[in-house]
């Protein structure tokens, strides 16, 4: 035996070698099956232990199971790594991408007259006041009348009202308005105070945003244009209420604390007495009119104590009830925060306004985070 003793490093060297190189699952069964299978070369040397001495066994024996060891673990190595292999192919080839595209940029902007009114909403709604509305095609007794605005007043002529061809038939049937006095488009949301105070019970405390219609046109004047109109109702109202009403709204919606009134005397006929409202403001290094401060003064509201003729017009005893009104233009106070200088822009529609000047849709305004943000 000892002549064709084989030569075990030198097997086991081989046997590394064929795995080492196995390509493939298969290919490594295969040399499995020549190292230890039946009659593999290993299983052939493990089988002479049978035929040796005791002596012989003795030392040959470690040797072949070593040998039968290694190779054995060297298969389980390599079979692992085989593994490992098919599976990162199959899972590289599997790939599903579940990732969503990038979103497409969001087309279309709120518009600064949108974006202003629900600002006034969201400060006037903190203060407790609702939103009123009322219709644009008005007639004569709400736009002009019940707001002490006789047919004779000059202020009638002043607001360069668009009428409607007297006696038209607005709605089927029905007369242009009852008295026969021709419709008109509202020219300002002041008669929304008197449907208010027409349809509910005081107290009151209501802002009127909407649309408004006078026969003008410049750079800052267009014939539909914007207005909100506050009205508080209740008992025991002073000036007081509200100077402080509108100090704290402007200066929420300026978002600025030194915001500084200057109230004038002057002259409406549904108030009594009645203010104009001036804002503060200085012009910074690049001549901007910028809010704030008492260096030049613009006029931004009209206001006062609600006039006793207007309350009882409305039916309401004007001994139990006082209140005070304001109104003032929506597109002035977007232009003032907001720093466009035509107004007739706000209206043309063009795109590339829209985008520089319009408000992201998922920005709403709210006090905490800045109405204006
Ligand atoms: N209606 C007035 C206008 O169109 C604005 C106005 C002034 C409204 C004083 C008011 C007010 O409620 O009290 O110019």
């Amino acid at each position: 035996m000892t002549e064709d003793k084989p030569d075990i490093p030198q097997l086991k060297e081989d046997l590394c070698a064929a795995i080492d190189v196995a390509a493939g699952l298969e290919g490594l069964e295969a040399v499995r099956v020549h190292a230890l299978g039946k009659n593999g070369v290993v299983t052939q040397l493990l089988k002479t232990l049978g035929g040796m001495s005791p002596e012989e066994r003795q030392t040959e024996a470690p040797k072949i199971q070593g040998l039968r060891h290694d190779i054995s673990a060297a298969l389980d190595e390599k079979r692992a790594a085989l593994e490992e292999a098919v599976l990162q192919e199959r899972l590289a080839s599997e790939v599903q991408d579940m990732s969503l595209p990038p979103p497409e940029p969001l087309m279309g902007s709120i518009h600064p007259v949108s974006q202003v009114m629900d600002e006034l909403a969201e400060i006037f709604a903190d203060l407790g006041f609702a939103v009123a509305t009322g219709p644009e095609i008005e007639d004569d007794w709400h736009n002009f009348t019940a707001l002490n605005i006789p047919e004779s007043h000059p202020a009638r002529a002043m607001h360069d009202t668009f009428y409607f061809p007297s006696g038209q038939q607005l709605h089927s049937g029905s007369p242009a308005n009852g008295d026969g006095a021709p419709m008109l488009l509202r020219t300002h949301t002041s008669p929304v105070q008197i449907r208010t105070m027409t349809s509910q019970e005081p107290p009151i405390r209501i802002i009127a945003p909407g649309r408004t219609y006078r026969s003008d046109s410049d750079a800052t004047h267009t014939p539909m244009f914007h207005q909100i109109e506050g009205l508080v109702i209740d008992r025991d109202i002073t000036m007081g209420h509200l100077k402080w009403t509108l100090e704290t709204f402007l200066k929420a919606f300026f978002e600025r604390d030194d915001v500084v009134l200057r109230f004038r005397p002057s002259y409406f006929p549904f108030t009594e007495p009645s203010a104009e409202v001036d804002v503060g403001y200085s012009i910074d290094d690049k001549g901007r009119q910028v809010i704030g401060g008492a260096d030049h003064w613009m006029e931004v509201l009209g206001s006062g104590m609600v006039n006793r003729r207007v309350i009882a017009a409305c039916d309401l005893d004007p001994d139990t009830w006082q209140g005070f009104a304001f109104g003032t233009g929506v597109d002035r106070l977007a232009m003032l925060k907001y720093g466009m200088d035509d107004l007739r822009a706000f209206f043309d529609g063009d795109l590339r306004w829209l985008r520089h000047y319009g408000f992201s849709a998922l920005d709403v305004p709210t006090l905490s985070a800045g109405v204006g943000a």
